[in-house]
């Protein structure tokens, strides 16, 4: 069997992830004993949503009292600590999706309960008791408070994850690059209605890690989210354990088969911009163009610039392709029989190919975010 490691490439809080499936929290539902059911088949599982603190205790109960599902409890870490023993073994990395009224209560429980797990912010629910406490949606309406609340986090030194919803923020492009220059780690994102052209904008704004989210619940689906910019997926109402497993499974085909398992669709498919590591030479009108002068990268500096992250590497070689290197060629799924001659001569499978561009992928995307250059187009 191939080592998680070696299949996904995708570590969170310094594990691996065995899979890059999630479950995503479900208040009075999601906890230890529902996870440790699907321990087979997920990376990281999201418990929760667990209130924190006095005011947003009394929003869960105000809604147990009118019927929803809550995790009750009068002493929050006790809750939580028992919750994370029960999960330990497992090989699944543990979120706490949390509810606090202010960034102090994140803070205590982070440094009561300390680094193992991940904080979730829950700036996602949109229940009026839990918004009246301070939390939920009201963070995307305030985001002075979200951005406070990940800091706070942040100086527990923990690892942060923030949900949200898709469409509730007056701008989601800059909620993103907002909550990535306050320090966070992961985007969880509910995409709602909006679909792979949200992630897409979502993905072009910010180099956080990102969970896709809602009714991701095949496979063909789960390729399109991540092929649009998605690390992982999350289910939560349809995560069955039958769903999981064929989930589960098709992934690890995929990623074995292909060598990249969320890789870009090419920019001129509609890809987003880790698909600059399949783009041409900047040589015709096409959507490459556009796409650098939005970076802020002139045609040359991006020419130098992918020349030179390919030096010593395998995609140096292939003088007998369209631009006399594979720092240039296409994916892998676009047939090419000068690349493929090129990946022989070189002793390398399309697999391999596709690895490299990957590693080619994060470098250019370094230079993207860390050259602070903000992409703010579709
Ligand atoms: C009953 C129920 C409770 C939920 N509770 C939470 C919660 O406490 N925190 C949270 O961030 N999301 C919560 N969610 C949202 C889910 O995690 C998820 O974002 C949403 O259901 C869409 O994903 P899905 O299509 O896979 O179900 C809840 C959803 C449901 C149906
Ligand atoms: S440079 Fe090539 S791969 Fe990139 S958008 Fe243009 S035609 Fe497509
Ligand atoms: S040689 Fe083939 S893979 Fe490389 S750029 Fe030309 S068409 Fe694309």
């Amino acid at each position: 069997m191939m080592d998680p490691y070696d299949r996904y490439e995708l570590m969170v809080n310094g594990e691996v992830m065995k899979s890059p499936l999630v479950l995503s929290s479900m208040a009075g539902i999601v906890d230890a004993q529902y996870v440790n059911a699907r321990k087979d088949f997920v990376g990281m599982a999201c418990i929760g949503g667990y209130s924190i603190d006095q005011k947003t205790m009394a929003a869960s109960r105000a809604l147990a009292e009118a019927g929803r599902e809550e995790f009750l409890y009068d002493d929050p870490v006790a809750e939580l600590s028992s919750q994370i023993e029960q999960m330990a073994g497992t090989g699944i990395i543990c979120a706490l999706n949390l509810r606090g009224s202010s960034p102090a209560s994140y803070r205590a429980i982070a440094e009561a309960i300390g680094p193992s797990v991940v904080y979730e912010i829950d700036a996602h629910c949109r229940q009026e008791a839990m918004i009246e406490a301070g939390c939920g949606e009201y963070l995307l309406k305030h985001q002075d408070q979200l951005h406070a609340t990940i800091r706070a986090l942040k100086e527990a030194g923990v690892t942060v994850s923030v949900k949200v919803r898709a469409g509730v923020a007056e701008d989601d492009r800059a909620l993103a690059r907002g909550i990535w220059e306050a320090g966070a780690d992961i985007l969880h994102i509910d995409l709602m209605d909006f679909g792979h052209t949200k992630l897409r904008q979502i993905r072009n704004s910010c180099p956080l890690q990102i969970i896709a989210n809602n009714s991701i619940n095949s496979f063909s689906i789960a390729k399109d989210m991540l092929a649009h910019g998605a690390d992982m997926i999350s289910l939560a109402r349809q995560a069955t354990p039958e769903n999981l497993r064929s989930l589960d499974a098709s992934l690890a085909r995929y990623a074995d088969e292909t060598g990249w398992y969320n890789a870009p669709k090419q920019l001129c498919r509609g890809g987003d911009i880790r698909a600059l590591t399949f783009c041409c030479m900047p040589v015709k009108q096409c959507p490459l163009i556009p796409t650098l002068e939005h970076l802020d990268i002139s045609r040359n500096e991006f020419m130098t610039l992918k020349l030179d992250l390919v030096k010593n590497t395998p995609l140096a070689g292939g003088e007998n392709t369209c631009f006399g290197s594979l720092a240039w060629c296409c994916k892998s799924s676009t047939p090419c029989m000068f690349r493929n001659m090129a990946l022989k001569e070189q002793g390398l499978s399309l697999y391999d190919y596709m690895r490299y561009k990957h590693r080619l992928s994060d470098k250019l995307m370094q230079r993207v975010f860390e050259g602070d250059a903000f992409y703010a187009t579709e």
